[in-house]
């Protein structure tokens, strides 16, 4: 019995130190991830601009899931991916806020494409890391965005490829 009170009490003990410490950080952290992040439908407009994340040549490295990847299956095809003010991951994950560009096009300017990738976090679209897809115009402006809903599923389908990558496969 009096092993049991110990042990009550230092169980206390490590639960108070606990929540002080995360109250601390809070107080110290100002930079503070939301815990969900919507885009607004101009967030990708010039995203050309944002910082190089890579760039791939040739035909899309997806042509064993049919090619239809970004428009892509072609040997001409150059797709750059930027990335918002330079994001990085934390341990493998994108924190939420993120924000990812692609840009697929031709040297001779016939294929022309644009997408986007947020993370939204907050369990939205949780089968892809909470990630909301955008199809964009090539400047950006938003064409259509959404989750795993229908018009989405290739995005959720193909992306999967990258699960251990949190769903970016060029992520470094
Ligand atoms: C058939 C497979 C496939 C489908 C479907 C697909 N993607 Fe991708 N996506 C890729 C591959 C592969 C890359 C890696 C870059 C490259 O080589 O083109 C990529 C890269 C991206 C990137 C850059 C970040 C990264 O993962 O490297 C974004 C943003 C993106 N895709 C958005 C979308 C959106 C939005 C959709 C749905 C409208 C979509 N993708 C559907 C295969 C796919």
């Amino acid at each position: 019995m009096k092993k049991l009170t110990v042990f009550a009490i230092f169980g206390c003990l490590i639960f108070m130190a606990a929540n002080l410490q995360s109250c601390k950080n809070d107080a110290d952290d100002d930079t503070v991830t939301p815990e969900e992040f919507i885009a607004d439908d101009a967030a990708f407009v010039d995203f050309t601009s944002w910082a190089l994340g890579a760039t791939e040549e040739g035909p899309d490295p997806s042509a064993d899931l049919g090619g239809f990847a970004h428009g892509a299956d072609d040997s001409t095809v150059v797709r750059t991916i930027y990335f918002k003010d330079g994001q990085d991951p934390v341990d493998g994950v994108y924190p939420v806020g993120t924000l990812i560009g692609k840009h697929v096009m031709n040297p001779d300017g016939t294929v022309a494409a644009a997408f986007g990738m947020a993370k939204r976090g907050n369990g939205f679209n949780s089968a892809a890391g909470d990630w909301e897809w955008f199809k964009l115009m090539t400047d950006g402006t938003l064409i259509e965005r959404g989750g795993n809903v229908a018009g989405f599923e290739g995005c959720n389908g193909c992306h999967a490829g990258a699960a251990d990558k949190d769903y970016v496969f060029t992520q470094k």
